[in-house]
């Protein structure tokens, strides 16, 4: 079944320039493109999008890195679209990445971990509207 997934290109990763390579490792794996954006992560934004770690001992971490430079939000479409994009980014844990995912290519380290992808179908929606749908343009 069709599904949509959002990944984020994350401001280590932009950065970096590695914008174009993940952008092809997402089209050789057949995903289809629906929108893609380029924004900056202001605080509340930031907030909203990562609610569910509030009160973590990383949370103001991750707010500080993500907000620290330029995000690239792009909406892909494929079947099984979620999983599938989960698999091809990498664990967020280095010890349990595979070689060859986006994340043991480019991340620096858990927090600046070069992208993240929606991780369910319900929190696919959620995301997809708060950056999509929100004045971040
Ligand atoms: S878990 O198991 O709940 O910690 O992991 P997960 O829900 O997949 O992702 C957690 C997101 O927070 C970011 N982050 C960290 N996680 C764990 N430990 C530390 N120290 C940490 N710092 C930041 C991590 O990169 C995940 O971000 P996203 O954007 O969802 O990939």
């Amino acid at each position: 079944m069709k599904e949509q997934s959002l990944l984020l290109i994350k401001p280590n990763a932009v950065r970096n320039k590695h914008i174009g390579h993940i952008v092809t490792i997402l089209e050789e794996n057949d995903f289809h493109f629906c929108a893609l954006k380029i924004f900056r992560f202001d605080r509340q934004l930031g907030e909203l999008f990562y609610a569910e770690h509030k009160g973590r001992a990383f949370f103001e971490n991750l707010l500080s890195f993500m907000i620290s430079d330029d995000t690239v939000a792009i909406i892909v479409e494929k079947d099984n679209a979620v999983q599938e994009l989960r698999e091809i980014i990498g664990d967020v844990d280095p010890e349990k990445r595979k070689p060859g995912t986006i994340r043991a290519l480019y991340a620096e380290g858990i927090t600046e971990n070069a992208v993240h992808a929606s991780d369910s179908i319900t929190s696919a929606i959620r995301e997809i509207g708060i950056i999509f749908d929100k004045q971040t343009n």
